[in-house]
């Protein structure tokens, strides 16, 4: 079937200014990050994008190693953008990023200019584009001036690859320093992604305050603690849940088994606001006026649905959030 983006797209959702910035995000953004690879159907992911769209979730983030394996996520949008969004390219905010291992040798990783700009290249042509909304350093070089990085990101910029610029998972101190550099360029930095979740809280230890001062955005990363947010493991851990996927281990069953305490408390207390747990997990994160957006994953249509619904209760008593602290620090 072809599809026809929803005439009410644009109805329920909110849209926030990006720090200082003119760009407006969703409160609700969708990651490729799982789902979207060579190894999965596309049918599936396909009707999560369009879905997502037709709910006005307008920002879809990949980096340049989605997959698996790395780069399929992008060809996937590639098929995506093909088939169903072309007619919708001005409404839609893409975004890509390069930093980690993506292929062999001293250039295929980290934060050189020699990486990130063959890399943006690599990612444009995966996802036939012209340019990325959002182009980002996803993650500190240890090695490599903070001058270099930042400059390569500006050059993607001035070369028409990139409208915007981004950095992921910096330090508070890492953070000025690159917003600063980034600033005397004439590219001012739009947005930081970090992880952020009740399980995952360091943001807090400064970074808001750094995004406060100098007018950045943070658009926060597995609010839902890749799943674990969520009612997904109540009852155990199902067969197909991203806890049991061994190709990749960044949430593994034992995350689960310390967790499963705090998850089983926390979701009562989404009951009594009634709420499913991942809707006051998405709400949760999005309490803090830094936050532009919750940048969210899914495996179905009906987990997505689930996750838009918490626009519908965003707000939190002190009390809620009183409990809710004391359910973490137990
Ligand atoms: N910058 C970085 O370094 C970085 C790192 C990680 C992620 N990200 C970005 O953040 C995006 C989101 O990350 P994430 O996928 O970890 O986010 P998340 O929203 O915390 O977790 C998503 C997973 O939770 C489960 N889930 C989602 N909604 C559910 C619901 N309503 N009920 C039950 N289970 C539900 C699904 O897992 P199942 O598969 O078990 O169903 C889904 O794949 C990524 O796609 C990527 O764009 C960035």
């Amino acid at each position: 079937m072809p599809y026809g983006a929803s005439e009410t797209r644009y109805s329920n959702m909110t849209y926030k200014r990006t720090g200082h910035s003119g760009l407006k995000l969703p409160l609700i953004s969708l990651g490729l990050w799982y789902n979207f690879g060579g190894l999965d159907p596309f049918e599936n992911g396909r009707a999560m994008a369009r879905r997502a769209f037709d709910m006005g979730i307008t920002h879809f983030d990949l980096a340049n190693n989605y997959g698996p394996p790395p780069g399929s996520a992008e060809e996937t949008f590639g098929q995506l953008m093909k088939k169903d969004f072309h007619p919708y390219r001005d409404e839609l905010i893409i975004s890509t990023k390069a930093g980690y291992d993506m292929w062999p040798g001293p250039y295929g990783e980290w934060g050189s200019r020699k990486y990130l700009l063959a890399s943006l290249d690599q990612s444009l042509k995966r996802m036939g584009l012209e340019y990325v909304d959002i182009f980002y350093s996803h993650r500190p070089d240890p090695e490599t001036p903070m001058e270099e990085t930042m400059s390569a990101l500006d050059s993607a910029v001035r070369q028409g690859k990139a409208l915007y610029v981004g950095i992921s998972s910096y330090s508070p101190e890492q953070t000025q320093e690159a917003s600063q550099i980034l600033r005397q360029m004439g590219t001012p930095c739009l947005i930081h992604q970090p992880s952020y979740n009740m399980f995952d809280r360091w943001v807090e230890n400064g970074l808001l305050d750094v995004l406060d001062q100098e007018g950045i955005g943070a658009i926060a990363f597995s609010p839902l603690a890749q799943g674990q947010l969520t009612d997904r493991y109540l009852n155990g851990i199902p067969s197909g849940a991203r806890a049991t996927k061994t190709e990749r281990v960044w949430l593994t069953p034992a995350d689960v088994h310390r967790n499963i305490e705090k998850i089983q408390k926390l979701n009562s207390l989404a009951e009594q606001r009634g709420q499913k747990l991942s809707q006051m997990a998405i709400a949760w994160v999005l309490r803090k006026p830094q936050v532009t957006s919750a940048l969210i994953g899914a495996s179905s249509v009906a987990q997505l649905n689930d996750n838009l619904a918490a626009l519908n209760n965003l707000s939190f008593s002190q009390e809620e959030l009183n409990q809710i602290d004391t359910i973490l620090m137990s």
